[in-house]
């Protein structure tokens, strides 16, 4: 393979999420992708097994996609969708209204997750002040969830380190208890105890008044803090309590949708349809910068029938929302999934990964295992600083040849759709192999 140069100067560029000064010390790149693999400046091949940062879905490299983006970059770079628009961004919407479930058919286009999250925050505030309930400002998420780094999703967010620095002047949102039971260690899929922890939000209600509330946001299966998914019939316990006071309810699938869970999105995996669905990643295999916002039709319809015939009805998008590349890179990666039926080889590896990677449970330094669909997360006993066993771990295992993202001591597993069993085996004898040692 081809030697990529490497910078001579890493001080520049302030790292997101990481320890810069310690990075610069003792770098560890990737200069080039392919498939199932990242390959470090030395040639050395890594195994990818958590799809990038869960993005990856169709494997690294899709000549597929690059394609169909340069074609792009040569037909039509930039078109910005205020006022005009282009042809791609109404096939892309219509192609996406394929996957979600029948009554979220309206889709809105931003660049991120974290914009997906705060979009679907200003959408709920608006639906209840256009049918004449402005009071509805409170939200309601939950304890260990990750929903982004916009303001509107920090407050969301339930994970301690991504708040404390910027906790003023936030929206009002208060937090449901997070659903790791202790006697769901090591179960797996979804836990039969639990369900019971959705009644905070009936308590938020008796206590706040459920006619101030717009709005609930949960990931269906709690990605970043290290895979909690959802006990058996929490969901659809939510769903019941916002139905009752007519709150919405968010779905925040920017990890989950795409065939994580072994279904189009978490709401057909768990069989619950919320009224907001966030998503990004996989959306472009990673390939471009995008995520949206799906919404139901009612809620499209209260917005935009409260607004004067010629009126905007929504002010709020991006310069960048919908952009012609990020569109063509989202249809190419749709295409794929559709070709390669990658949410039915999620759904149908699922049960080999899990297994595979419930085996480690005999660990000394793992404290739980968790799991569903093609998500998982090994969690290790912590030491006196909690986080530092995980990130030593994931230092270890990018010398072995393996790469995954850690959340303090959980190790998060989520390989690309297109893993064969011989990958899982890959990864899974790679971290027994670290775990061993620490
Ligand atoms: C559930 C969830 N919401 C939002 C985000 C933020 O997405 P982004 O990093 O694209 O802004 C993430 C990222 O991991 C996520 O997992």
């Amino acid at each position: 393979m081809t030697q990529t140069a490497l910078p001579g100067e890493l001080e520049p560029f302030w790292m997101p999420f990481s320890p810069n000064r310690e990075f610069k010390k003792e770098p560890r790149l990737i200069v080039r992708a392919e498939g199932m693999y990242l390959y470090a400046p030395d040639g050395r091949a890594l195994i990818d097994a958590s799809a990038g940062l869960f993005c990856v879905a169709a494997g690294h490299c899709r000549a597929e996609i690059a394609d169909a983006v340069f074609r792009q970059l040569k037909t039509l770079d930039y078109a910005g969708s205020f006022l005009r628009t282009h042809p791609k961004a109404y096939e892309l919407a219509g192609r996406i209204t394929e996957y979600t479930p029948a009554p979220l058919n309206r889709v809105f286009f931003v660049n991120s997750g974290s914009e997906a999250v705060d979009t679907a925050m200003k959408m709920a505030l608006l639906y209840h002040r256009v049918r004449g309930q402005a009071q509805r400002q409170i939200f309601i998420s939950r304890e260990r969830a990750y929903h982004g780094v916009n303001l509107g999703g920090v407050a969301l967010g339930g994970m301690i380190n991504n708040r404390r620095a910027f906790g003023t002047g936030l929206p009002v949102v208060y937090h449901m208890r997070h659903t790791a039971l202790p006697e769901n260690r090591m179960v797996k899929g979804q836990p039969e105890r639990g369900a019971e922890l959705a009644d905070d939000l009936q308590r938020f209600c008796q206590l706040y008044g459920p006619e101030n509330i717009a709005a609930v946001f949960v990931e269906p299966t709690a990605g970043s803090f290290g895979c909690l998914p959802p006990p058996k019939g929490y969901l659809d316990r939510l769903r019941r309590t916002c139905d009752d006071h007519g709150i919405l309810l968010v779905f925040d699938e920017v990890i989950c949708g795409w065939g994580r869970m072994g279904a189009n999105f978490g709401a057909q995996a768990f069989g619950v349809t919320p009224d907001l669905m966030t998503m990004a990643k996989a959306l472009t295999n990673g390939a471009q910068p995008m995520g949206a916002v799906a919404v139901r039709q009612s809620v499209y319809d209260a917005i935009t029938e409260a607004a004067p015939e010629h009126g905007i009805e929504f002010f709020h998008g991006y310069t960048y929302s919908a952009h012609p590349v990020a569109c063509a890179a989202a249809l190419a990666t749709i295409d794929i999934f559709a070709r390669e039926g990658l949410i039915e080889r999620a759904r149908a590896l699922s049960p080999y990964f899990i297994d595979a990677v419930h085996t480690l449970a005999d660990l000394p330094c793992v404290h739980d295992i968790r799991s569903v669909g093609m998500l998982a997360a090994v969690e290790l006993q912590p030491q006196a600083t909690p986080g530092s066993r995980g990130h030593e771990a994931q230092k270890r295992l990018y010398d072995r040849g393996l790469h995954l993202k850690n959340t303090g001591d959980s190790l998060i597993l989520a390989p690309p759709l297109v893993a064969e069993r011989g990958h899982i085996d890959e990864i899974v004898g790679k971290l027994r192999a670290v775990l061993a040692e620490i």
